[in-house]
C-alpha cells in the first residue's frame, strides 16, 4: 500500500552516499545498453528506487530535488497521496474496459471537469487519448474534418510529439525528423515570437511584432487562408526552450485566425495543469482557443492526455472517426481527476514560489555573464547560456557539464531548447520553499564551476 511506504526526508536531502551513477545504476546502464536502442534517449545515468513529493531516491541510496517532474508529468508532486488513493480504489474495481465497448463514469467525469476549467464561455466536447501526441494528431485531424481545408500553420522551435504528423508540425530537424519523411505535406512554418533571437532581427517593442505581421504578407502573397484549416501554438514554447511570447503575439494569432476562419489550437501540453499558475497558459494572454490539448501532468503520473475543442467542432467528426482502444484509461481517469483538483489548490504556490524562482534566476544574470536571458512565468522557467552576450553564441558545452554537475550533488534538472543551451526549471508545484532554494543553490554551484 502507497501509504507504508517510507517517506523520503524532504528536508536533509540531497544525500549523495556514492558518486552518481552509482555501481547498481551502472549496472543497469549496461543492460540498457544491451536491449534498448540508443535512439530512446536517457539525459542522466540514475535508476531510480523510489519517489516522493519533490524528492528521487536512486538505486545506490543517493538522494535527489526534482527540478524535472519526469519532463513536467508531475506538477502535483510525485505520488500525490490523493491521487494514489483514487488509483487504490479503482484498483478495487476494474481496469481496462475500453470505452467504446462498455462505457465507465471516470472518462464522463474527467471530459466533464475538462470541459468545465478550459477557458471559453461555450459548449466544449473532451477526447480522452494516451500522449501528447496522440492530443496533437486528434486536434489536427478534427480541425481539418470540421474546416474541410488542409494546412496547418505551426512555428519554428515548436514541438508537438513524436509521430508522424506530429513531427511534421515540429521546429527542429534534429533529432526529431531527420531521415523519418515523408512528412506530412500540408504543414506551414513560420516564426515564433522568440525575441532573445528575433528571426527578423528587431527588438520587442520596436520591431511591431513582426512576425504578426509575416503571417498576414504570408497570406496576402503565399499561402491562401482559404486553405488552411488550423494554427496550432505553444503558449510559452516547451522543447524549443521555454520561450515566452509577448502579449501581442498570442493576441495577434488569434485575430487573423478570427478574421480568416481558421482554427487556434492551443497546445498546453508542458504548460498546463498549473505550471504557469494557472491552469491553462493561454489564461495569461487573454485569448481563447478553439481547441486545446492536453497531457503530460494531466494523469498526476499515470499517462492520459486530453483534446478539448467547441462542442460544434468536435461534433464535427462522423462516428468512429476518433478514439482507440487504450484511450481514457480509467486508472488514468481517476487519477486525473484528482490530479486537476490538486493543481487547482497549488496554483498561488506556483506563482509565489515561481517568483522566488525566476527572482533569484534574475539574480544570478546579474552575476554570471553566462546567463544570457532568465525567462518564464510561475514555475515554468528558464535561463538560456551563451558564450557571449553580444554574440549569444550558444553555450552548448557548459550547459551539459552544469547538467552533470547538478546531477552529481543531487539535483535532477534537464535542457532544452532548439540550440542545446538552455536549461529549464520544472520543480513539482507544491515543493517547499527550502528545497526550492537548495536546489537552486546546487544549480549555482554548478555554475561557478565553471569558471
Ligand atoms: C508542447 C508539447 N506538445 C506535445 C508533446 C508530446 O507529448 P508526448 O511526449 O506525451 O507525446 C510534448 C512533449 O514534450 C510537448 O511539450
Amino acid at each position: 500500500m502507497y501509504s507504508k511506504v517510507k517517506k523520503l526526508s524532504e528536508i536533509d536531502v540531497p544525500k549523495i552516499v556514492v558518486t552518481p551513477p552509482g555501481p547498481k545504476s551502472m549496472e543497469l546502464m549496461r543492460l540498457r545498453e544491451k536491449y534498448v536502442p540508443k535512439a530512446v534517449y536517457n539525459v542522466s545515468s540514475i535508476f531510480v528506487a523510489e519517489s516522493e513529493g519533490s524528492v528521487i531516491k536512486d538505486v545506490d541510496g543517493n538522494e535527489y530535488i526534482d527540478f524535472t517532474t519526469g519532463i513536467s508529468c508531475l506538477n502535483v508532486g510525485h505520488r500525490d497521496p490523493e491521487v494514489m488513493k483514487a488509483i487504490e480504489e479503482q484498483l478495487g474495481k476494474y481496469l481496462h474496459l475500453c470505452f467504446h465497448v462498455t462505457p465507465y463514469e471516470p472518462y464522463i467525469r474527467l471530459a466533464e471537469k475538462l470541459a468545465m476549467i478550459a477557458p471559453g464561455n461555450f459548449e466544449k466536447k473532451v477526447i480522452l487519448v494516451n500522449s501528447g501526441a496522440e492530443a496533437v494528431e486528434n486536434a489536427v485531424k478534427v480541425a481539418r474534418r470540421f474546416t474541410g481545408k488542409p494546412v496547418i500553420v505551426t512555428f519554428e522551435y515548436a514541438f508537438h510529439g513524436r509521430t508522424r504528423l506530429a513531427m511534421s508540425l515540429t521546429g527542429s530537424v534534429h533529432p526529431y525528423k531527420y531521415g523519418f519523411g515523408p512528412l506530412d505535406p500540408a504543414i506551414h512554418r513560420t516564426p515564433y515570437a522568440y525575441c532573445y533571437r528575433c528571426s527578423f532581427g528587431l527588438e520587442y517593442p520596436t520591431c511591431n511584432m513582426r512576425c504578426v505581421e509575416y503571417i498576414k504578407d504570408t497570406f496576402a502573397i503565399h499561402l491562401s487562408p482559404d486553405d488552411v484549416a488550423a494554427m496550432i501554438v505553444e503558449p510559452i514554447q516547451g522543447e524549443g526552450g521555454f520561450i515566452v511570447p509577448p502579449k501581442e503575439f498570442l493576441q495577434g494569432l488569434r485575430k487573423i485566425c478570427n478574421e480568416n476562419d481558421i482554427l487556434l489550437i492551443a497546445d498546453e501540453v508542458q504548460s498546463g495543469m498549473g505550471r504557469t499558475g494557472k491552469m491553462f497558459a493561454v489564461e495569461h494572454y487573454g485569448i481563447i482557443p478553439d481547441m486545446i490539448t492536453m497531457a503530460k501532468s494531466l494523469g498526476g503520473g499515470l499517462p492520459i492526455a486530453a483534446t478539448i475543442g467547441k462542442g460544434d467542432i468536435m461534433d464535427s467528426v462522423q462516428v468512429g472517426g476518433l478514439g482507440g482502444t487504450f484511450g481514457g484509461n480509467p486508472l488514468s481517469c481517476v487519477a486525473a481527476i484528482k490530479a486537476i483538483e490538486e493543481a487547482k489548490k497549488l496554483l498561488e504556490n506556483a506563482e509565489k514560489l515561481g517568483k522566488i524562482l525566476i527572482g533569484r534566476l534574475k539574480e544570478m544574470h546579474e552575476k554570471y555573464e553566462i546567463i544570457g536571458d532568465v525567462r518564464g512565468i510561475g514555475l515554468m522557467a528558464a535561463v538560456e547560456l551563451v558564450k557571449n552576450r553580444k554574440t549569444k553564441e550558444p553555450a552548448k558545452e557548459e550547459r551539459n557539464r552544469i547538467l552533470s554537475e547538478c546531477h552529481k550533488n543531487g539535483l535532477i534538472i534537464i535542457g532544452a531548447g532548439a540550440y542545446k543551451n538552455v536549461i529549464r526549471f520544472l520543480p513539482p508545484l507544491n515543493i517547499s520553499e527550502e528545497l526550492l532554494n537548495k536546489g537552486l543553490d546546487i544549480f549555482e554551484n554548478a555554475v561557478k564551476t565553471l569558471k
